[in-house]
């Protein structure tokens, strides 16, 4: 009764079911690996008197660990409660409502629903038959006087990986803020040699979301960062953000992350290498995935399966919850979030026999 007319139009973001009981759960594409010894020691480390005491506002000593990770000053780094909270506090420091901000489509629908929360007409640019943005898209963008654009790298929900050119050209090109989202940059192939994050002083108008929730397996403890210059970040930091937006474990726990980063590059690379065999073994079922360079697969699921749908919910019965939308150009997919190995061969062994009830049935 109460609320903004446009908060009253719009539907809020659906984040991925959270299954009751024992599942193997590869539906919000979270890490399949524990956090490290070195995190839950510093959990161990908490006292009474960091939870009676506000946290340091600023998180100089974790935005100093994310600083001297990343080669860069300090004041290029903001640490936000989860990287969503980025995302949102970008918008609301950069674009008045009834501006226009830029997402691709299909992209992460948080995009979408921030721009409706700012009451923002939205420029939402298709992509190519390829799964690629069009060559055209920082014309497309600034024609539609956009403020600030997101773009996902990897791609959300392909996994695929525009290159450091593209993107520097974009942000080149681009006449507003563009936030380059790297919440799955961790598992990118290191012989790709990517390295975007180097470029923030290269542009006045590029934002680098970061998150510990899929690289580092902190989905639970909420926190991200942004990488950015200062100009960019300082506004975030000293009027936007909440008083105390990272807590004080977040921030304990966020340093120790930081401090050893051996447990989540074994992840990364266990992810990779099941990313390659989950790819190749649904290829052999008839399934073909996009060349994903995140921890999830796009799949694109064939008539000898159903539909996606009703094999997502097959699948979901029998404890194994992948993600299907009921969106143009993906209701005929499921994106699927990398496993452990075992939790890999579960969800095989549930695919292919799909197949065979549905084969017996026709026969
Ligand atoms: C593209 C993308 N960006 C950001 C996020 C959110 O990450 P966080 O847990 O840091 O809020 C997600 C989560 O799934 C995502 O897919």
């Amino acid at each position: 009764m109460y609320e903004r007319p446009s908060i009253r139009r719009m539907t809020g973001y659906v984040p991925g079911e959270q299954p009751k009981g024992p599942a193997i759960k590869l539906n919000t594409n979270e890490n399949p690996l524990a956090p490290s010894d070195t995190v839950i020691q510093a959990l161990s480390e908490i006292t009474p008197a960091m939870l009676q005491r506000y946290p340091d506002p600023q998180a100089t000593k974790l935005r100093q660990a994310i600083a001297d990770y990343h080669h860069c000053p300090l004041d290029q780094v903001i640490a936000t409660n989860g990287s969503d909270e980025l995302l949102r506090l970008a918008v609301s420091t950069f674009v008045d409502p009834g501006k226009a901000i830029g997402i691709l489509n299909p992209g992460y629908h948080l995009y979408h629903v921030l721009a409706e929360i700012q009451n923002c007409p939205i420029a939402r640019v298709n992509l190519e038959e390829d799964w690629l943005p069009p060559a055209d898209l920082a014309k497309c963008w600034n024609d539609a006087g956009v403020r600030l654009a997101f773009i996902a790298n990897p791609q959300a929900p392909s996994g695929l990986l525009l290159s450091r050119d593209q993107l520097a050209q974009l942000a080149r090109d681009l006449e507003g803020v563009l936030v380059v989202d790297e919440a799955y940059i961790d598992f990118v192939d290191p012989s790709v040699a990517h390295d975007f994050a180097g470029e923030i002083g290269r542009h006045p108008n590029l934002l680098i979301a970061r998150t510990l929730s899929k690289g580092h397996s902190l989905a639970g403890l909420r926190l991200g960062y942004a990488l950015g210059a200062e100009s960019l970040i300082t506004p975030m930091l000293t009027k936007v953000r909440d008083s105390y937006n990272v807590d004080a474990i977040a921030q304990h726990l966020g340093c120790a992350a930081f401090n050893d980063m051996k447990r989540a590059r074994a992840s990364w690379q266990l992810v990779r290498e099941e990313r390659d065999r989950v790819a190749r073994e649904l290829g052999d079922l008839g399934i073909v995935t996009l060349p994903s360079q995140a921890n999830f697969l796009l799949a694109s699921i064939p008539s000898a399966f159903g539909d996606a749908q009703t094999l997502n919910a097959l699948l979901a019965s029998q404890g194994v919850h992948v993600r299907w939308f009921d969106v143009p150009r993906l209701r005929g997919r499921l994106r699927i979030s990398i496993g452990t190995r075992a939790e890999n061969d579960q969800l095989l062994s549930a695919i292919e026999a799909s197949l065979v009830v549905r084969t017996r049935r026709a026969s």
